[in-house]
């Protein structure tokens, strides 16, 4: 049975079992693989992803479960890399591996979009549940802030 979803604003259908994961669809039948599979329990964040603008974990959320919903990838969160969340990461240079870093963007951005201007706090609570084997935790931090306040200028200069 089709199953209709909106993927990084445009329409898609696909034929799959109702109950594979999101992430499987993502990266097995769509190839879009900038989504990364890490524990496929819920348990490290490598696979987030926005659905209707909230950070969920794709390995444990079944297919037939975002039918008629706006899921974002990090292949959708901006077509060049433009987005303050990206730009900021870069600025800070914060990924080593690299594996994890989608997953933490995708939070971030999230977060961004509830809490403007986070504090460390508020970003240790949104994070925790993004793991980095590397460590890039500090690194993370600024970058966040950076994107806040890249974005609260951008919006004061637009008032
Ligand atoms: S792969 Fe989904 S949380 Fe680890
Ligand atoms: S950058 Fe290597 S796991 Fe996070």
């Amino acid at each position: 049975m089709a199953i209709s979803f909106t993927l990084n604003g445009k329409s898609q259908s696909v034929d799959v079992s109702p109950d594979m994961p999101l992430l499987w669809v993502l990266r097995d039948t769509l190839n879009m693989t900038g989504t990364k599979f890490g524990c496929g329990m819920a348990l490290c964040g490598a696979c987030t992803v926005h659905i209707n603008g909230e950070a969920t974990r794709s390995c444990i959320t079944p297919i037939s479960s975002v039918t008629g919903k706006k899921v974002t990838t990090i292949e959708g969160l901006s077509a060049d890399g433009s987005h303050p969340v990206q730009k900021a990461w870069m600025e800070e240079d914060v990924p080593q591996c690299g594996y994890c870093q989608s997953g933490q963007i995708m939070s971030a951005a999230a977060l961004l979009s509830k809490k403007p201007n986070p504090t460390d706090a508020d970003i240790d609570d949104a994070l925790s549940g993004n793991i980095c084997r590397c460590g890039t935790y500090q690194r993370i931090r600024k970058a966040i802030h950076r994107a806040a306040s890249s974005m609260l200028g951008k919006a004061h200069s637009a008032a």
